[in-house]
C-alpha cells in the first residue's frame, strides 16, 4: 500500500482535490446562487444521489472502452462484502439509475438538477483536478428539439448573468445508432489508410472508439481529423430535422453557435445533438461544460424506454473565470461581534447574544483563546478579521449605565463618516436598533 509517499511526516490533502476554504467561498456561494436561480426559473427541481455507485453502472453507461471508465475511475472492492464500487466520475448515469429505481418518471417527463463533487484520476493542472464539482441538469422523458434548445439556453442566461465572456457554443449531431454505424464503417476505411501516422492512442481507438479518434488533440493528427469521414453526411431526414429544429430555436433566441462536425464528446451514451461550450481563457482546459442527448441510456439500463437530454458544467472551470472578471465578493460575515470587559458583562453578553439571535441577527460572542481575560482593544481586533458588520461593546460604563456601544466595522466605500461613530444605546432596545440599522444597510447597497 502506497500512502502519500512523497511526505511520509506530513499530513496533506490527496493530490489533485482541493480544500475550499472560508476565504473562497463567497465566490463559490455567488456562484451557486446564481445558478440555482436559473435553475428554479426553468422549472428544474434538485435531486442528490450517492458520491458511492456499483462500477458496472458507469460501465454500461459511460462506455467500456471510454478514457472515464478504462483510466480515470476511483474504483475499489468494499472490503466488508467484496462488492466493486466507484465514486461517481459523473452524475448523468446515477440520476437515470435513480429515476428508473423510484420510477420517477410514472407521471410524466422530469426536468432534475444537481450539483456535486466528482472524482476523476486525470493529470492535475489548472483547471483539471481529481475532485471537481459539477452543476447539471438532466430532462427526462421529453423528445426535443425545444428542450435541446431549452437547456443550451440556460446556460446562456448563466454567462449573460455572470457577465462572463469570450464562452462559444459548438454544436454537432450524432444521429441515430444505424447513422452513426454507417458512418463508422466509412471512418474506419478512412483511418486505416492513414494507420502508419496515427498515434498510439488513435490506433487503439481505431477499432474500439473510431469517433473519439475525431477529436484526438495531437497537432500532427489535425488534418486527417479535419478531412475525416463527417457524422453529420450520414444524418436521415428525421435526425437533420431535429438538428435544424435545435438551431432554429437557438437562432431565434440570439444565440450564437458554431457546428462543429469533430464534436463526439467522451462519453459514449450520446446520440443526436451533442454540445459543448469552449473558451480559449482557461489554457488547455477550453471546455467550460457540455453535454446532449442519451436517448438510448433509461432503455440501455433496464427502465421503460424514454428520451433524455442534458448537460454537466465544471463548477472550478467558471470560477477560474469568474475571478479572472471580477473582484471576489468575500463571504459575508455575521451582523454582530459582541465585546465585553468582566464577569458581568460577560454573563449580560451571553444573554444578549442569545436574544439577538431570536430578532434574526447573525451574532458572534468573543470567547477567550486561552482562558484568560483580554482587554477590549484586543477583542476589537477579533471583532474587525471576523468580518462581522457592527461590534457591540459592553465595558464597565455600559455595565453601569445599562447600555451598550455600537460601532461599524465594515470599511465600505459607500459609509459615511456619520456612520462610523460610536453610538450608545440602552440595552432593551439594543435588537430593535441593530435589527433597524442593519435592514436600512441591505436597503442601501
Ligand atoms: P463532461 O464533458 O465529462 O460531461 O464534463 C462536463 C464538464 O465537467 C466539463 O466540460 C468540465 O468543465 C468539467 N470537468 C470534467 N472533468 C473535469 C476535471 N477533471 N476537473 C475539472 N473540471 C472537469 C459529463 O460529465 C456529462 N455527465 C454531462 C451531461 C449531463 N451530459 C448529459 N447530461
Amino acid at each position: 500500500m502506497i500512502e502519500n509517499k512523497h511526505k511520509p511526516d506530513k499530513l496533506t490533502g490527496v493530490k489533485g482535490m482541493n480544500d475550499i476554504l472560508p476565504c473562497d467561498v463567497g465566490l463559490w456561494r455567488f456562484l451557486e446562487n446564481a445558478i440555482k436561480s436559473i435553475l428554479h426559473a426553468y422549472g428544474y427541481r434538485n435531486i442528490r444521489t450517492p458520491i458511492l455507485e456499483y462500477t458496472s453502472l458507469f460501465r454500461r453507461s459511460i462506455g467500456e472502452v471510454t478514457d472515464i471508465v478504462t483510466k480515470e475511475m476511483y474504483s475499489f472492492v468494499d472490503s466488508l462484502n467484496g462488492q466493486q464500487l466507484t465514486m461517481r466520475p459523473e452524475n448523468t448515469a446515477a440520476v437515470v439509475r435513480a429515476a428508473i429505481e423510484h420510477n420517477l418518471l410514472y407521471d410524466g417527463p422530469k426536468r432534475l438538477w444537481y450539483i456535486g463533487p466528482m472524482f476523476r484520476h486525470e493529470r492535475p493542472q489548472r483547471g483539471r483536478y481529481r475532485q471537481f464539482h459539477q452543476v447539471g441538469v438532466e430532462a427526462l422523458g421529453f423528445a426535443g428539439p425545444d428542450v435541446d434548445a431549452e437547456i443550451i439556453l440556460m446556460c446562456q442566461r448563466l454567462w449573460s448573468d455572470l457577465g462572463l465572456t469570450g464562452i462559444r457554443l459548438e454544436l454537432n449531431s450524432l444521429g441515430h445508432k444505424h447513422e452513426r454505424a454507417a458512418h463508422r464503417d466509412q471512418l474506419i476505411t478512412y483511418l486505416e489508410k492513414y494507420i502508419e501516422l496515427l498515434d498510439n492512442d488513435s490506433k487503439h481507438r481505431l477499432y474500439t472508439n473510431p469517433l473519439r479518434v475525431l477529436d484526438t488533440k495531437n497537432p500532427a493528427l489535425q488534418d486527417i481529423a479535419a478531412n475525416a469521414p463527417k457524422i453529420i453526411d450520414f444524418l436521415g431526414e428525421e435526425s437533420l430535422g431535429h438538428f435544424k429544429g435545435v438551431q432554429s430555436l437557438l437562432s431565434a433566441n440570439n444565440v450564437s453557435f458554431t457546428i462543429n462536425p469533430r464534436l463526439v464528446r467522451g462519453l459514449d451514451y450520446y446520440n443526436m445533438t451533442v454540445f459543448e461550450w469552449v473558451t480559449d481563457r482557461l489554457g488547455a482546459q477550453g471546455s467550460v461544460g457540455g453535454g446532449g442527448r442519451y436517448d438510448p441510456l433509461i432503455k440501455q439500463l433496464g427502465g421503460k424506454p424514454a428520451l433524455a437530454c442534458g448537460w454537466a458544467l465544471g463548477i472550478e472551470r467558471i470560477l477560474e473565470l469568474l475571478r479572472e472578471d471580477n473582484p471576489v465578493p468575500s463571504d459575508d460575515g455575521c451582523d454582530v461581534y459582541i465585546v465585553y470587559q468582566g464577569d458581568v458583562a460577560h454573563s449580560r453578553a451571553f444573554v444578549m447574544a442569545e436574544q439577538l439571535r431570536d430578532t434574526g441577527l447573525d451574532v458572534v460572542l468573543h470567547c477567550s483563546t486561552d482562558n484568560t481575560s483580554v482587554s477590549l482593544r484586543s477583542q476589537m481586533r477579533f471583532a474587525d478579521v471576523s468580518g462581522a458588520m457592527y461590534a457591540v461593546i459592553i465595558g464597565d460604563d455600559e455595565v453601569r449605565q445599562d447600555e451598550v456601544s455600537i460601532k461599524l466595522l465594515r470599511s465600505d466605500r459607500t459609509i459615511t463618516n456619520a456612520d462610523r461613530i460610536q453610538q450608545r444605546v440602552p440595552t432593551k432596545c439594543l435588537a430593535e436598533f441593530l435589527t433597524n440599522l442593519i435592514a436600512a444597510k441591505t436597503k442601501k447597497y
